[in-house]
């Protein structure tokens, strides 16, 4: 396309760069309105479109992450192609009249597969991410190579539409290291993006760690914050520099077993108009989310919690790229501050239903195992050069009186055990469980543990994240009242790799039924098959809520993940990838459904929980009983926000930290705590990742989710809250996992400027053992 059949109205004098209190575009003040959407998250036919919604909700600018990993899913094999054409998608932002911000990682987080990180780095077992990694730099050198082909021309100064470009992502939640962040700042402008203006995004309470003083700060935080205390420490800094928020958050992602998470949209217009009142640049994380298609969705730690497929956020555009409430609140405040009248918001997609449709064929896992790979000691799925998907472990077992058990420490993630075809037990991950009760057998029986792999961590230090059995398995047997632990060995292994072609080609077979069982009465895990006909395709949500947990496909897309516990039910199916006429659908289930069929709704369902257990720490009519108990520090926090230390008069070892609240700043019957560290005797933070609430006496799990583990997930922006109107005291109890020597505790307040539930007076106990309840 030559230059000329662009809009004239923009680039003229192409130049965007950090000005005087103001970004400058060709030289003139520029509010920057973004709305972040990822173009992996959209189907390509739909990216005008969402394109067009964002501009017409008054945002002038398209900001976008490039996850590594959906670009070179294969070491040394780039694809910029179809679903992965970025630069396209820039052009059309450009077609738009709309300017791009390009987020290129390396790592960027989002709730994706690793953080965007190829799986293939892992095979490199003690790979250093994020790190000055010899390894980690070289291939970060190469894509950030191949980003700048595709990329480079298309920045402002060049003609294009890209205004600037992100070094890293948050690494203040990562650790402190700006050697390596300079040479990420240096990969990325020796790639072509050397004129067009580089910054940093990370937190106001640690960006000072990492900024670097030739790129321009911006702090991210979410929906309901104090915006002046968030830039309170940069305006102390950099007077003059330009203020962003390169990430406000106007939802929060949704994890499997959790309540559907929403955001006020009265909270995040009000925080847009403040930002805009003070001429303060931002970019409204996520505009529209999408969906995390495929085996894509990542999970958070510390723990694991994995995401959902729907990637919806509760934004003003919804996961399908229609309106919503929030998004007309949100268009009146942008159309006052628009020079131009807004365009008119394009017409939606239209959605269909499909009528119910059952399942005519299945293969079951167990009658289609692939070719075996025998080894001494169990291996990890990386070992065994599979990214994503299901792995099968079998051996054969000793002789088994009652009650022994098996222990497998690391199983990563949903671990499946069956012994001679029996199913025994499952160890979920997220709960951190690890071992199971085996019945009693002869020698010989088999064991088979099946183990499927969810979305690699992207979050925190714990992204190394191997998947499979990533310790070994050991057995313990009782005889004579001694316990003896041994090792299993001699294993064969099995690789479903998730991979369309694979699935498809193993033996179906015709299914019976719909509820389908085998001789044992079981669910059968297994590949389930149908085609089904539509009319006129058109959007629509595949309802899984009578499956287990697994992959689906359709039409050869990988749709994403389903998992009957919810809060999502039905996967969302976009109306350019079915075809009129007959389509195919194969679920892989790693479970089994209780009922093989489905039904296409015209609405979604993401907010309904089964079978879970309310994630609260007090049992009914617990209480704690602190009577007897001594505190080691007894005080008041300041009101107001921002972190607080209380150094403890001397050391103290002890396994569970109690924080009693006695009151709050606002007089109400509330207490609330965004974070929580405990520094040791070096006064460094102590690790949270083997943290457990031992006990929480009221937490708020109806209007969001906010039970006490949010005290330790990393993440400002979320709390620990007790029920509006439980009367004081209220009381959290952690369990550090082991004794520990602690010095001093740091609290986070909420980020509102009213800091609900701020905590005043306190007592803090610390004991090697229990707490009595
Ligand atoms: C951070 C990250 C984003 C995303 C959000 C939460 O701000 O930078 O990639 O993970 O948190 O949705």
């Amino acid at each position: 396309m030559s230059l000329f059949m662009l809009p004239s109205v923009i680039y003229a004098q192409n130049t965007f760069e950090a000005g005087d209190g103001s970004f400058l575009l060709n030289g003139k003040p520029f509010v920057v309105k973004a709305a972040e959407v990822h173009y992996p998250r959209i189907p390509r036919p739909y990216w005008e479109h969402r394109i067009q919604m964002c501009k017409a909700l008054g945002m002038n600018t398209i900001c976008i992450y490039i996850f590594w990993n959906i670009h070179e899913q294969k070491e040394g094999v780039f694809d910029f192609t179809g679903n992965n054409d970025v630069a396209e998608f820039c052009r059309l932002a450009q077609k738009n009249g709309m300017y791009v911000i390009v987020r290129p990682g390396p790592y960027v987080c989002a709730e994706w597969e690793m953080g965007g990180l190829p799986w293939w780095l892992l095979k490199k077992k003690d790979i250093r991410l994020r790190e000055e990694d010899p390894y980690f730099m070289e291939r970060v050198k190469i894509f950030e190579e191949k980003v700048g082909e595709q990329l480079s021309s298309l920045t402002i100064q060049n003609g294009g539409p890209i205004i600037m470009v992100q070094v890293e992502n948050e690494y203040g939640s990562y650790g402190e290291n700006k050697p390596y962040v300079s040479k990420i700042r240096d990969i990325v402008r020796s790639s072509g993006f050397d004129k067009v203006s580089l910054f940093q995004c990370d937190w106001s309470s640690n960006f000072e760690k990492n900024g670097l003083d030739d790129l321009i700060w911006t702090m991210n935080f979410g929906t309901g914050a104090n915006i002046d205390d968030q830039f309170k420490r940069l305006k102390q800094l950099r007077p003059n520099t330009p203020l962003m928020c390169s990430e406000f958050w106007s939802g929060w992602f949704d994890k499997w077993g959790g309540k559907h998470e929403t955001r006020s949209a009265k909270d995040m217009v009000e925080g847009i108009r403040q930002m805009l009142d003070r001429n303060i640049s931002f970019s409204l994380y996520m505009t529209h989310g999408g969906t995390s298609f495929g085996h894509w969705a990542g999970a958070n730690s510390p723990g694991f919690s994995p995401d959902v497929t729907s990637y919806d956020y509760d934004a003003p555009i919804n996961e399908y790229g229609q309106t919503t409430p929030k998004y007309f609140e949100l268009q009146s405040l942008l159309a006052k501050y628009s020079e131009k009248k807004l365009p008119k918001v394009p017409k939606s997609i239209p959605t269909i239903s499909i009528p119910e449709f059952s399942f005519s064929e299945y293969a079951p896992l167990f009658e289609n195992l692939p070719k075996a790979h025998p080894s001494e000691n169990v291996k990890t799925m990386e070992e065994y050069d599979q990214g994503w998907g299901s792995i099968l472990y079998s051996t054969i077992l000793p002789e088994l009186r009652s009650q022994s058990k098996l222990t497998i420490k690391e199983g990563h993630d949903y671990v499946q055990v069956f012994v001679d075809g029996n199913y025994i037990g499952s160890l979920d991950r997220r709960m951190g469980e690890k071992e199971l009760v085996l019945p009693s057998c002869k020698k010989g029986a088999r064991l088979d543990i099946l183990v499927e792999a969810m979305g690699r961590i992207n979050f925190g230090r714990a992204i190394k994240d191997f998947k499979g059995l990533n310790s070994d398995v050991n057995l313990t047997i009782s005889l004579d009242g001694n316990e003896f632990t041994g090792t299993l060995k001699k294993w064969n292994t099995y690789l479903f790799p998730d991979e369309y072609d694979f699935y498809k080609n193993v033996s179906y077979k015709s299914l019976p039924t719909t509820s389908v069982k085998d001789s044992k009465g079981q669910r059968v895990p297994g590949f389930y098959k149908a085609h089904f006909n539509v009319k006129k395709p058109g959007d629509t949500f595949l309802n899984f809520e009578s499956f287990g947990k697994g992959l689906v496909y359709v039409n050869g897309h990988g749709l994403g993940r389903i998992w009957e516990i919810g809060p999502q039910q039905t996967l969302y199916v976009p109306g350019c990838w079915l075809v009129k006429g007959e389509n195919e659908i194969i679920v892989f289930d790693i479970i089994g459904p209780k009922d093989a069929k489905t039904e296409g709704l015209s609405k979604p369902i993401i907010d309904k929980l089964q079978n879970e257990e309310p994630p609260i720490h007090r049992k009914e009519g617990e209480r704690l009983d602190l009577l007897g108990e001594q505190a080691i520090k007894t005080g008041s926090f300041a009101p107001g926000n921002g972190w607080q230390e209380v150094k403890f008069d001397s050391p103290k070892s002890g396994r569970y930290v109690c924080v009693e609240c006695l009151n709050a700043h606002d007089g109400k019957e509330m207490a609330c705590i965004s974070e929580l560290y405990l520094l040791d005797e070096n006064g460094e933070r102590l690790s949270r990742e083997p943290w457990k609430i031992y006990y929480a006496d009221s937490e708020d799990i109806k209007s969001g989710n906010r039970a006490g583990d949010k005290i330790y997930d990393l993440q400002e922006s979320t709390f620990w809250s007790t029920e509006k109107g439980v009367a004081f005291p209220h009381s959290i109890v952690i369990d550090l996992g082991k004794v520990q020597t602690l010095t001093a505790l740091q609290y986070l307040p909420r980020m509102e400027s009213t800091v609900p539930g701020g905590i005043k007076d306190y007592k803090i106990y610390v004991k090697d053992t229990p707490f009595k309840k």
